[in-house]
């Protein structure tokens, strides 16, 4: 792959969001630093930033930055003040879902490995999830966070709605990439109570016939919930709507050690958003604690979905040489040894533009050791 020039609208959000996003920015820039790519950072407001700044959680000059980008960096979005107030008619994740659904982005990609070097931190028993490589396809433009809503006084409604091809456009890539992987794809639903799960296991079992090198298994979200947990290593592509997977992959997290680990993607037919899957952390905005490693991997992401896989497999590299070397930030290492968020991104994007070896101290580290950094 030669020289590229790609635009990134960079959503940073709310809460640790623009803390997780200056990382993953100083580390692409390590990468077009060292292979001569061209990166193009457009930053735009959304969520409850935006709410404060416009009134709008998604301004239309932020929804046309992205759909004018390449590829959109997300931080995260939402805020306490909107999370205690049931009654607020703008909340910041209307701005993230009505972001998904005008871009299409119908399939959210979501990876979970157990680090070899993190094993000792979960609280699960380390020979349970000792080598687990779970990918969850999550649809994202549909079902109960789409459908219909309402309210009375003294009721209210969420409709769950799929429609066949809602349903086969996913599954035809969570197949596909099972046949990349070790051929499994688990279908969960709740096919014992819901239309919907119904539908999704007739769709999928017509797509299976055109992979029949991959193993279709079928799970209700309830037995899932409790495999994942006891067994994960069994898994290797779960495909699930919209919300089960959505419970589910924060539920994984546990396997990787910390919600600051997985990354994302959320792809369409043409755009293509990468984000950390957890949340805004209110509580830790501004204190340099944040991890930000899930939006370091979520760039790595996307610099696959341009086709620089040498680049992405050296950021992945950088992270590895991180945990490995326990240049962690609070969620993975006690107060007095937890490195800032500044600091595990600075080390990460030291590596990536020099691949070296050697590890920097501490203070070389926070006094900044090379030219973009
Ligand atoms: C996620 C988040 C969002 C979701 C929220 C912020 C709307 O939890 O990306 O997983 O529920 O999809
Ligand atoms: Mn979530």
């Amino acid at each position: 792959m030669g020289v590229l020039r790609k635009r990134i609208a960079l959503l940073s959000g709310d809460g640790i969001g623009p803390e997780v996003c200056r990382e993953a920015v100083k580390v692409l820039e390590a990468v077009s630093e060292r292979f001569g790519h061209q990166f193009i950072f457009d930053a735009q407001l959304m969520g409850a930033c935006a709410i404060d700044a416009t009134g709008n959680p998604l301004p239309e000059e932020t929804l046309e930055a992205c759909f004018d980008a390449d590829a959109i960096l997300l931080g995260a979005i939402g805020d306490p003040k909107y999370d205690n107030n049931p009654a607020a008619s703008v909340r910041p994740e209307q701005g993230l879902l009505r972001l998904r659904k005008s871009l299409g982005l119908f399939a959210n990609i979501r990876p979970v490995t157990a680090y070899e070097t993190l094993l000792e931190l979960s609280p699960l028993k380390n020979a349970h999830i000792a080598g687990t490589d779970v990918i969850f396809f999550r649809e994202l433009t549909g079902g109960i966070y789409f459908g219909e809503k309402g309210r009375n006084a003294d009721s209210a409604y969420d409709n769950c709605t799929y429609s066949r091809h809602e349903i086969s456009r996913i599954a035809h890539l969570a197949f596909q990439s099972a046949g990349n992987r070790r051929r499994k794809l688990t279908l969960v639903d709740k096919a014992n109570v819901l239309e919907t799960s119904r539908l999704w296991r007739e769709v999928v079992q017509e797509i299976a016939l055109h992979y029949p090198d991959v193993t279709v298994d079928y799970l209700f979200v309830d037995n899932a919930a409790m495999q994942l947990i006891l067994n994960p290593k069994q898994f290797d592509v779960i495909l699930t709507e919209n919300m089960f997977g959505d419970i589910l992959s924060d539920e994984a997290s546990v396997i990787a050690g910390s919600l600051g680990l997985l990354p994302s993607a959320s792809i369409g037919e043409s755009a293509a958003l990468f984000e950390p899957i957890h949340g805004s952390y209110p509580q830790a905005k501004g204190k340099n604690i944040a991890n930000p490693i899930a939006t370091i991997l979520s760039a790595a992401m996307m610099l696959e979905h341009f086709g620089l896989h040498r680049e992405a497999e050296l950021v992945k590299e950088a992270v590895d040489f991180a945990l490995e070397k326990k240049i962690l930030t609070l969620d993975l290492r006690p107060s007095t040894l937890a490195y800032s968020t500044d600091q595990v991104g600075t080390f990460i994007a030291y590596y990536v533009l020099e691949r070296s070896e050697t590890l920097p101290h501490k203070s070389n580290i926070e006094a900044g050791l090379s030219t973009i950094i």
